[in-house]
């Protein structure tokens, strides 16, 4: 089942789209935040996902708690004016959906409609599959998202992999298990070991899309400025596939300079007024 850009006409990826990659060709997923990064991203990407992230790696925040509604709904709607194939999917905020699931309708419902986006984002603590559930029931698909969780960092202390324990493995396994069952359509599995990603892609039904997490998921995601190389430094389980750092800071010393020398703007970056006939 396919839903249909208005702009361009082109056939977009739904939830019950990545929902059937379960156990087949692994499913392709970046964050994404601006139009024209969505724009180059489409054509490679199965789902964008306007992450929380976008409060650190674009706003200069030191964590996601501090994003609002209003934050992810503009990024949503810039997202959605450049993709047009990949599905995209947008981040729920902490404290849009644990205060209770009508709120979490709500605030997910306004998402939605602002933005014309096709699911949302919850990060699945213990109390929040049965919001999930009472969200799916009402017609808004959602993803999940367990382990590591960056919105539970003030209680936890510090962003470090999950599931290390007996007690946070049996934990973690259980909330994706409860996700799922919730009617998630696919679950993030963040921060694991590869046997317990394992383990959770193999007990539940709907595909697991690792970040850190190992090549046992259905699907990989990483947040794009991390991957595009903008960070000096980033966490162990990225790979680098650009040099956006080096190459932004080269191109802005050269402006740089050309301006101080008077090399830019040259002539044919003139405008000349026209030769009176
Ligand atoms: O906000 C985000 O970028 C995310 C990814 C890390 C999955 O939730």
């Amino acid at each position: 089942m396919s839903a249909q850009s208005p702009q361009t006409g082109q056939k977009r990826i739904t939830a019950p789209d990545i929902r059937a990659r379960k156990g087949g060709e692994p499913v392709v997923c970046l964050t994404a935040y601006d139009a024209p990064m969505a724009a180059l991203m489409d054509r490679h990407c199965d789902l964008l996902l306007v992450g929380d992230s976008v409060g650190m790696v674009v706003h200069g925040l030191p964590n996601t708690v501090s994003v609002t509604l209003e934050m992810m709904i503009l990024h949503g709607q810039a997202v959605m004016r450049g993709a047009h194939r990949a599905m995209v999917v947008i981040d729920m905020p902490f404290g849009s959906y644990e205060g209770g699931r009508e709120i979490a309708y709500e605030n997910c419902a306004r998402v939605m409609k602002e933005t014309g986006a096709q699911a949302v984002k919850l990060e699945s603590g213990p109390t929040v599959p049965e919001t999930i559930a009472y969200l799916v029931q009402r017609g808004i698909p959602v993803m999940g998202h367990v382990g590591l969780r960056p919105q539970a960092v003030l209680t936890d202390g510090a962003f470090r992999a999950r599931g290390r324990t007996e007690d946070e493995r049996l934990r973690v396994m259980a909330e994706a298990e409860a996700t799922a069952d919730a009617g998630a359509f696919a679950v993030v599995v963040e921060g694991v070991a590869e046997s317990l990603a394992r383990e959770i892609t193999e007990a539940i039904d709907a595909p697991t899309i690792g970040i850190g997490a190992s090549s046992a998921c259905d699907g990989q995601i990483l947040v794009s400025s991390d991957m595009l190389g903008l960070f000096d430094w980033t966490p162990r389980f990225v790979r680098r596939y650009g040099t956006m750092r080096e190459d932004v800071e080269r191109a802005l010393a050269a402006y740089a300079s050309d301006v101080r020398a008077r090399r830019f703007p040259a002539e044919v970056e003139t405008y000349f007024s026209k030769k009176p006939t």
